[in-house]
């Protein structure tokens, strides 16, 4: 049947039609928020480039997960800035670490699902991902070592969830090994598959404070236009025993998620970065757009794409909408 018997335009008619044949829909349980806490501070910090997103101080945990869950939101990604960098990050898996004191107190004070992001380049005074010889080029070997050692102190402290981002070869097989050496069978590990060299990791840096000084991430990080080097990378995590994968960024790659989603079958997580997050806010501080429906639109993509879940800056701002 072709129009005019078809009538495509007869599913449209009102709100009510529209909800019954919807494909997609969006639901609090499907964000992640990341949250960033400061050893060096004592009041809530904020950042220009990235608007609404906060930098909390080591206390007042209550109150931070109480906020966060009356939105709806269950589950946050944490990241650390410590007091000390050096050449080795070793405040990224020290016991009294920033992200370790962060994870007990919340796991404390709330019943929050806690992912811990695990990588060195908080840590390091270089901001490289890892440990770096003579050539200032990262040693994949012995950085996987102290991975392993960051993802222990994490999951001691009480973290659901061990996020590795480092993008170093053999880190997911090395970080369940020293997981369950150490006892910590049933965590999780949410791997960082596909992360590519992107310039939307710019204003997280702000934030974080971890730009490199010297170099850059793509002797690591995958190039941008690589699609079968994204499904290699997803193949050897899976292997090495990830838990849940994932593609990052999202919004400028939802051909590698939706690519991901038809290959596996594994829980697929993408994260809509900071540099993504900056540009809508920027765009609708202006008054050039209508932010909730981009925020909206945005997330509702990175989900048609095939992502169960996404991790986003707009977490708590879209699930008060849903
Ligand atoms: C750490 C890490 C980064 C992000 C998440 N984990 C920064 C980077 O790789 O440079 C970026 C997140 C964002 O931009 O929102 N490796
Ligand atoms: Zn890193």
């Amino acid at each position: 049947m072709m129009y005019p018997e078809m009538r495509m335009r007869r599913l449209r008619q009102s709100e009510k039609m529209r909800e019954l044949v919807a494909e997609t829909r969006l639901h609090p349980s499907d964000f992640i928020l990341p949250i960033f806490f400061d050893q060096n501070i004592k009041n809530v910090k904020t950042t220009d480039s990235m608007p609404g997103v906060k930098t909390f101080p080591l206390s007042g945990y209550e109150k931070i997960a109480s906020d966060i869950q009356s939105s709806g939101v269950d589950s946050i990604l944490v990241f650390g800035i410590p007091e000390k960098k050096d050449a080795v990050g070793s405040g990224a898996y020290a016991k009294d670490g920033v992200v370790q004191k962060a994870i007990s107190g919340l796991k404390e004070k709330s019943d929050l699902l806690v992912i811990a992001d695990l990588c060195l380049c908080e840590y390091t005074d270089h901001g490289h991902c890892g440990v770096l010889d003579d050539d200032g080029c990262v040693i994949n070997d012995e950085t996987i070592e102290l991975y392993g050692r960051t993802a222990v102190s994490q999951a001691d402290a009480g973290a659901d969830i061990i996020a590795p981002s480092g993008m170093m070869d053999g880190q997911i097989a090395a970080i369940r090994r020293a997981l369950d050496d150490a006892g910590h069978k049933n965590v999780p590990i949410m791997a960082y598959s596909a992360k590519f060299y992107s310039a939307y990791y710019g204003p997280f840096r702000d934030v974080a404070n971890s730009a490199p000084g010297k170099g850059n991430r793509a002797g690591y990080q995958m190039q941008c236009g690589n699609r079968l080097e994204a499904m290699r990378e997803i193949e050897l995590d899976v292997a090495e025993g990830a838990d849940i994968i994932m593609v990052k960024p999202a919004g400028p790659y939802l051909d590698i998620i939706r690519e991901a989603r038809d290959r596996f079958d594994l829980p697929l997580a993408a994260y809509q970065v900071s540099g993504e997050y900056a540009m809508i806010k920027a765009a609708a501080q202006n008054g050039w757009i209508d932010e909730e429906r981009i925020m909206m639109e945005s997330l509702l993509g990175i989900k048609r794409a095939g992502a169960d879940m996404i991790i986003t800056y707009y977490a708590e701002e879209a699930a008060r909408m849903l």
